[in-house]
């Protein structure tokens, strides 16, 4: 084979190679989950609960009877989902679980999206 017949296999093996990096990067980029969900919670929001709730108001739905907690300002009765979920849960009831929420990966693709389903209000003071 000539040597240039080898630089063209090789030129589109290194394209290959590059579009599937692309891809996967583009794939599992958290930063772009994140914003994609922030834009789909934006469309929303103009239909999601806007009652207020304080953090005294959600503290006595502290079980898997009535479980309520606070992530990221909004206010979520997440009881219906506890049969879904492992028992960890519970330790975000009647709190505001922002960083506990935040700290599980998982959370950041999945829990995320799950989130809007489950909102009742906004934290107030
Ligand atoms: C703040 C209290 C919470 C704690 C401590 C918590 C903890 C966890 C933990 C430890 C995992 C990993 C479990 C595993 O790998 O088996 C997980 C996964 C998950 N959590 Fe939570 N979680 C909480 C609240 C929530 C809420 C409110 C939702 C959504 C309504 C949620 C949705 C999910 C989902 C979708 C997964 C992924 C399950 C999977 O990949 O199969 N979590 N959570």
């Amino acid at each position: 084979m000539k040597s240039s017949t080898y630089l063209i296999y090789g030129f589109v093996f290194v394209s290959l190679l590059v579009t599937i990096y692309l891809y996967i990067v583009n794939k599992t980029d958290p930063q772009k989950v994140i914003s994609q969900e922030e834009q789909s919670s934006t469309t929303n929001s103009t239909t999601d609960a806007s009652t207020v709730y304080t953090l005294a108001d959600i503290s006595s739905h502290n079980t898997e009877s009535s479980c309520w907690m606070a992530i990221s300002g909004a206010v979520y009765d997440v009881t219906a989902y506890f049969p879904k979920h492992n028992p960890q849960i519970v330790q975000g009831c009647g709190r505001d679980a922002t960083q506990m929420f935040n700290s599980e990966r998982k959370h950041l693709r999945k829990g995320t999206a799950i989130l809007p389903e489950y909102k009742i209000g906004v934290l107030g003071n």
